[in-house]
C-alpha cells in the first residue's frame, strides 16, 4: 500500500533494530545475547517476557548520541514504509533517568535526529513524553515535570505505557492533570491486557484523549458506545496484539467491529521489530482479513491526522 500513512502510537526504542541493539552491546562490552533469538531478531515468551526484553535493549543506548543514532535508524526505516508523520514514545525513565536537564540534553539530540530525518526523508515526528506504569506514580509525576517543561514544537503530548496489570490509574491523575496544564494532548495504554474497566478507569480519572489500543472496549457495548459518541481516538496496533496472544488469529481482532460501531480507530506498529511487522504489513493484513481499500485506509489516515497531538498548521498540511 503506497498511501501516505499516518503513525501515532509507536515506542521509539521499540522500533530499535535488532543489529543496532547488538552493535551498541558491543561497543560498550554489554552481554544482552540472551535477549535474541536464532533469528537474530528479540525473542521472548510473553508480555512481561517482552518488557523485560524491551528494558535490556534500552540499557545498552547509554546518552544522548546513542539517541540520535537510534532516531535516525529508525526514522528512516519508518519513512520507508510510507509513515509522512509518526508521534513516537520517549520516556525520560530511559533518557536522563527523569533528570530535567539531563533529558534536555536527550531531547535535543532527538529532535535534532528528526530534523535531519525530515529533511532527508521527509517524514514528521513528533515526541510524547511518557511515563511507564510498573514504575509507579512517584517517577510518573518526575517524567510529567518533564514533559511540562519541554512542552513545544517537538514534545506535543504525554502517555502513559508498561504493565497496565499494575496499579492504580487514579495514582497518576497528579502527573496527567500537570501535563494537561502544559498544554500537551494526552494518551494511555488500556484495554490491551485488561478489560473494559480499564478504559473507562483511563477516561475518567486522566481524562485522556486518545487510549493505546483500548481494543478489550468492544468486550463492553455500553463502553464500545460511549468511544463513538465522545469521538476518544484508539490507537490500534493489530500486529501487536497477536505476535502478544491478546487475540489468537487476525480474524478475531476486534478492529473491524469498533470501527463499524463509529469508534475512530486508527492503525500503528507498537513496537515493530519486536512484533516482525511494519505499516505496510499492517495495512497488507487488515486488507485480507477485512477486505479493506484505498479508500478505508485514506479514512483511517483522517482519523489520524485529526487525531495528531501537533499544531493545527503542521496537522493541516496532512489532511
Ligand atoms: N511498551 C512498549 N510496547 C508496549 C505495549 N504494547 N504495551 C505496554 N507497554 C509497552
Ligand atoms: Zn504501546
Amino acid at each position: 500500500m503506497t498511501l501516505p500513512k499516518v503513525e501515532l502510537h509507536h515506542h521509539l526504542e521499540g522500533a530499535a533494530p535488532p543489529a543496532l541493539i547488538r552493535d551498541m552491546a558491543r561497543m560498550r562490552g554489554a552481554d544482552i545475547g540472551g535477549i535474541f533469538g536464532p533469528d537474530g531478531g528479540y525473542a521472548y515468551r510473553d508480555f512481561t517476557g517482552f518488557l523485560a526484553v524491551y528494558e535490556v535493549a534500552t540499557s545498552v543506548l547509554k546518552g544522548p548520541e546513542d539517541y540520535a543514532r537510534l532516531t535516525g535508524a529508525v526514522l528512516e526505516n519508518t519513512a520507508a514504509q510510507g509513515v509522512v508523520y509518526l508521534e513516537t514514545f520517549i520516556s525520560p525513565d530511559f533518557c536522563g533517568g527523569r533528570d530535567l536537564g539531563a533529558w534536555r540534553e536527550y531531547l535535543h539530540a532527538i529532535a535534532e535526529a528528526a530534523r535531519v530525518a525530515e529533511r532527508a526523508h521527509g517524514i514528521v515526528t513528533r515526541g510524547i513524553v511518557t511515563c511507564i506504569r510498573h514504575f509507579g506514580p512517584a517517577m510518573a509525576r518526575d517524567a510529567a515535570l518533564c514533559a511540562a517543561e519541554t512542552a513545544g514544537d517537538f514534545i506535543v503530548g504525554f502517555g502513559m505505557a508498561g504493565d497496565e496489570r499494575r496499579g492504580v490509574v487514579a495514582d497518576f491523575a497528579y502527573a496527567f492533570d500537570m501535563a494537561r496544564e502544559a498544554g500537551l494532548g494526552l494518551t494511555a495504554h488500556a484495554g490491551e491486557w485488561e478489560g473494559p474497566t480499564s478504559v473507562r478507569a483511563v477516561l475518567d480519572d486522566l481524562r485522556v484523549d486518545r487510549i493505546g489500543h483500548g481494543v478489550r472496549a468492544a468486550e463492553d457495548p455500553a463502553l464500545v458506545e460511549r468511544l463513538a459518541q465522545t469521538g476518544v481516538v484508539l490507537e490500534i496496533c493489530p500486529g501487536s496484539n497477536i505476535a502478544l496472544g491478546v487475540y489468537p488469529r487476525w480474524s478475531d481482532h476486534p478492529i473491524a467491529r469498533l470501527r463499524a460501531a463509529g469508534v475512530k480507530v486508527t492503525v500503528s506498529t507498537d513496537d515493530p521489530p519486536f512484533f516482525h511487522t511494519t505499516m505496510t504489513q499492517e495495512y497488507d493484513r487488515l486488507a485480507q482479513t477485512f477486505g479493506w481499500g484505498e479508500d478505508d485506509f485514506a479514512a483511517l489516515n483522517r482519523v489520524a491526522a485529526e487525531a495528531a497531538f501537533c499544531d493545527t498548521a503542521t496537522r493541516a498540511a496532512l489532511l
